[in-house]
Order: structure tokens, then sequence, then C-alpha cells
């Protein structure tokens, strides 16, 4: 698909939309804003260790129709939700006292509040694209779609990162989950055709790293195992606080800050429960930094062997990978992708394959093949492209007419 192809898409979802909002809510949104999930190409379980990642934005997106209120009160209604308009106070918005779906976004507007900013109710229509559960930032994406709206509803104009750390503080403190600042960052401040270097320790100083898939004959495969990932389960909590209790063990403010040649004295002195989740994050931590070079360089079929270690990596020290992970990317090697491996929290959820372009085929019916072999349910995978971050659409029937 070419870029006007796409805005055209994009402006027909957006009027889709608005029209939604105008039927539940009467009188037209303020405008309709976009936020995409994402996949990690290779950092992984490094960014809550203060260290570096390299994410890239999916074109699939929470759409969100919104219209400020000026009493107060906030409303909300997702086309994947029950149907039923969720009617809240924002004055009394406290932690833990919205659950499900809507906790995400009722938190990023009790986050703004807490935070300082002048900020009141909405009329908020969501509608996502970003398959729930696999691992992809659905979360993220509905957070950041009402943080970017409300930067302009309100007049806030917040730059992309303190956006961000307002989406993470409300998935922290307002839903309960524990994590780092990635898909937050991601989200946000993604740009078409390139990756984000992030370093999760200054998230403004992030840099934008080209990909050129398609100029380099590649491609790159989502597989989504279908195994439902849940980072509130415990297990991703337990994992972040193993590392900081090795860190404070090792004197270090973080992980990131154990440099990679006094990382075999280091693991000689921690307990053997955390010297393997500490080995993780330091070689993932440099693998980071080498993709970073690879993709200077022009060379993007060179981050293949750098994703399979991280899986290996992820597998043997870190344990966050499972059966269908595992499977997904020993078929997708064995039938000749440059790459894989696991991608996001891990416990299921999806994995990325790099390939050639033409192979797309072969890859994803051998992975397929296999699921089927192995009695597990089959997959689903798609091709995908570096996509834009956060951002305002323009739905057509608000459009100009071409000037003659
Ligand atoms: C989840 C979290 C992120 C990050 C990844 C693992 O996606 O939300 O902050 O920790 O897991 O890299």
């Amino acid at each position: 698909m070419n870029r006007t192809d796409q805005c055209d898409d994009e402006n027909r979802a957006a009027d889709r939309v608005a029209d939604a909002f105008r039927q539940l809510f009467g009188g037209s949104p303020d405008g309709v804003w976009a936020a995409p999930g994402r996949v990690n190409l290779i950092g992984e379980h490094t960014d809550y260790n203060d260290g570096f990642a390299l994410p890239m934005a999916l074109p699939q997106s929470t759409l969100l129709a919104a219209r400020s209120r000026a009493d107060g009160r906030l409303r909300l209604h997702s086309a994947q939700g029950d149907g039923r308009i969720t009617e809240l106070a924002v004055a009394a918005l406290a932690p833990g006292t919205v659950p499900g779906w809507a906790g995400y976004p009722a938190g990023v507007v009790w986050a703004l509040a807490e935070a300082g900013h002048p900020v009141g109710g909405a009329d908020l229509h969501f509608d996502s694209t970003v398959p729930t559960g696999a691992g992809l930032s659905s979360s993220a994406a509905l957070e950041c779609a009402v943080a970017v709206a409300y930067d302009e509803l309100y007049g806030l104009c917040l730059p992309g990162p303190a956006l961000a750390r307002i989406a993470q503080r409300a998935e922290n403190a307002f839903v309960g989950v524990p994590c780092g600042i990635m898909d937050q960052m991601a989200s946000v401040c993604c740009t078409a055709g390139t990756a984000l270097h992030l370093d999760a320790r200054s998230p403004e100083r992030h840099r934008h790293v080209p990909f050129d898939l398609r100029g380099q004959g590649l491609r790159l495969l989502v597989i989504d195992t279908r195994v439902s990932h849940d980072l509130g389960d415990g297990a991703y909590a337990a994992l972040r606080a193993g590392c900081e209790r090795a860190a404070a063990l090792l004197g270090l403010p973080a992980l990131r800050d154990l440099p990679e040649g006094e990382l075999a004295r280091a693991l000689d002195a921690l307990p053997a429960e955390l010297a393997p989740l500490v080995r993780h994050v330091v070689t993932e931590n440099a693998r980071v930094g080498e993709a970073v070079s690879r993709l200077r360089e022009g060379n993007a079929a060179a981050l293949g062997p750098i994703l399979t270690e991280g899986h290996a990596s992820l597998r043997d020290d870190y344990r966050v990978s499972c059966p269908e992970t595992d499977l997904a990317v020993t078929a997708a090697l064995d039938a000749g992708a440059l790459g894989a491996r696991m991608t996001g929290g891990g416990f299921g959820g999806s994995v990325i394959a790099l390939v050639r372009a033409g192979q797309e085929s072969a890859v994803g019916g051998a992975v397929t093949a296999a699921f089927a072999a192995a009695g597990h349910r089959p997959p689903h995978i798609l091709a995908t492209t570096p996509s834009a971050g956060a951002r305002r659409l323009e739905p057509e029937s608000r459009q100009q007419p071409p000037q003659l």
C-alpha cells in the first residue's frame, strides 16, 4: 500500500469513528486521534533496568473520537466493549477503582490531573485494530490515544516523552501493572519507516533509526501465537523485583550500569537465581547497540542473528518464552527466516521473524504447519511495516475539496 492509499484508509477510518461518536453521544467530536501498537525489535526486559530498546510502531492503532466536557464527567465507550457507556467523575478518580479496559483511559486522565495539569471531562469513543492479549501493546495504544487527545483538547502542549510518562504512570499506579516505559514511548514517539532507539533512563533523548525493510528486500512477520499473555499475573513483577535486587546487591543504581566487561565477576558474586537475569539484561543491552549499528550501516538483514540470540537469552536465561513462542521461532528459522524472536513481555504473545521478500508464505506456512502438528491453535500471521506514532487524524468529511 502506498502512502496516499494509507492516508485515505486512515481518513475513512476516522470518519467511521466520528460517525459512531455522533450516534453514541450526539453532536460531533472535537477530533479523532490514533495511537499504534508496537513490536520490539530487540531490547526486551531492559526498560525497567534503565536500559535500551528498539521498538517500532505497527500500522494497527487505537482510534479515539473525543470531545471535551465542561461538567467534569468522563464518558467512555469502546467498539470492542460490551456496548455500555462507562460514566465517571474526573474528581472522584482513584487508583484501583475502575475495573476492566476503562481503567486505562480513566488512569490517563487521573495521571494528568495528579501531575497538576488542568484537565476536565470528555466523551471518548474508542475503536481499535490492535489485537488484545497478543503482546502488541494494545493497552499502551489505548492510554496513548487518550494522552495525545487530552493534550490537544486541554491545550497542554506536552512533548511526546512527557505524554508517554503520563501513560506509564496510569498503568503503574492506576491500573497496577508495573510496566516500563517502552510501549508508551513507542506508541507516542515512533515515526514511519524507522525504529525507535530508546534509552529508558533518558526517554527524551530517543533517536529514530531508519529501518527500510522494503528497500532492502526484507519483510517482518508478526506471528501472534494466540497464547494470551497477561502482564498482571505477577510473573513480570517478580522478574522486575529480581533485577532490582540484583542491582542493589551489586551496589548499582540499575542493571544498565553494569558494563559487559564486568559481567563475569558480577555473575560469580550473585545468588544462583539472579545471575541469569543479569546476564540477559547486560547482553540484551549490548544487542540493542549492535542492532542500531547494523541499521545505521544500512544492513537490516544483519539484524537476523541478533534477534535469534535475543530469543535464546529470553528462553534460557530470562525464562519468559513458552512452548508456542519457541516453536514459532524454530519453525521460522528452519524455513529460512534470517532471525526470529518473541517480542514484548513474554508468557505467550507474539513472535517476530525477519525474512527475505518472497519468503513470507514459506515461513508463515511452515509455522502454521508446525502449530497444527503440535496440536496448537493456528497462529495469526501478518507482514508489518514500521509505522507512525500517535497523531491526530482528519476525517474525510472535514477536509476541504482541492482548489481548482
Ligand atoms: C511489556 C512492558 C514493557 C517492557 C516489555 C518487556 O511490554 O509493558 O515496559 O518491559 O514488557 O521488554
